[in-house]
């Protein structure tokens, strides 16, 4: 099935793109699509999962942040589109930060609505490399390692959340998202490690909310929906947790454009409602 075909392939290239950080970690000199400079890393790690998803039957479609559209990369009947953030954070590569890899699997060619996701999946570079996994109603986090897999069991959100973590800069939020970070902090704890993946796992081991919001100089924020909120979202619903773009579930999204942005939130059901209410009024 193409579905578990993809998540093999990206298992495999991982350890392969974790591999091959230490030696790609200037800039490239070229842009992506948003406007940010790419490093070697970025287009090196986007190369390595081109080559080998395209070549998985029922893979049809290959969209990427570094790349400008998305590909029709096979003609199965019904098949599968991939969209992948090959390397997530990459700007903490330069810092030895942790970093990650996002891949969403629709059901439908790109851009795709969240409600054709099937699977995502992210794995996160930091001082172990893991891969968690969404489909079929549950979350399991594996480890990789020595070229092997082991499921480390599943996830679920827990109960209580702990910490919390937003991106851009605080005179940038809008006076309502600052009057609901103001209450948050009364809680939980600020964590933040400025890349998504890395955020958004530690908020599935402690619980709590990770988001990009929404600011005054760009009102989407900076996350893109296709291979980085929709997907994550994917993974922190299917957990027990909840998401939204401040208004609905990022799940209800139907992105016009593969590299569209979105005010990205995901955590705990109960920070997200008070997110909805505090940003509705
Ligand atoms: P990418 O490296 O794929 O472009 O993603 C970067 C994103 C995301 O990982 C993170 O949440 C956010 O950018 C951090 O942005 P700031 O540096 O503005 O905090
Ligand atoms: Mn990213
Ligand atoms: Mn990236």
């Amino acid at each position: 099935m193409s579905v578990s075909r993809v998540l093999d392939v990206v298992a495999d290239a991982a350890p392969e793109i974790r591999a091959g950080l230490p030696e790609r970690r200037t800039k490239a000199e070229t842009e992506n699509e948003s406007g940010e400079a790419q490093l070697e890393a970025d287009l090196w790690a986007d190369d390595l999962l081109y080559d080998r998803l395209a070549d998985v039957d029922g893979v049809n479609w290959y969209g990427s942040e570094e790349r400008a559209d998305p590909l029709t990369v096979g003609d199965a009947e019904d098949g599968v589109a991939v969209a992948v953030d090959p390397l997530d954070g990459s700007s903490n590569v330069k810092s030895n930060n942790p970093c990650g890899t996002v891949v969403g699997v629709y059901d439908e060619p790109l851009p795709a609505p969240g409600s054709s996701l099937v699977a995502a999946a992210f794995v996160l570079y930091g001082p172990i490399t893991t891969m968690t996994v969404a489909r079929d109603g549950d979350v399991t986090e594996y480890l990789l390692e020595g070229g092997e897999r082991t499921d480390l069991g599943g996830v679920e959100l827990p109960e209580n959340p702990v910490v919390y973590g937003f991106g851009g800069r605080v005179p940038d939020w809008t006076e309502a998202f600052e009057a609901y970070v103001r209450d948050v902090e009364q809680e939980l704890k600020l964590r933040y490690g400025g890349a998504m993946i890395a955020d958004v796992n530690q908020v599935l081991e402690y619980g709590g909310v990770f988001g990009y919001p929404g600011l005054q100089s760009q009102a989407e924020g900076k996350l893109r929906a296709c291979f980085e909120s929709m997907p994550i979202a994917y993974i922190v619903e299917t957990a027990g947790g909840a998401s939204s773009d401040g208004t609905r579930s990022l799940l209800d999204l139907d992105p016009d454009g593969l590299h569209e942005r979105t005010p990205t939130f995901v955590g705990n059901e109960s920070v997200i409602e008070d997110l909805e209410a505090a940003l509705s009024d």
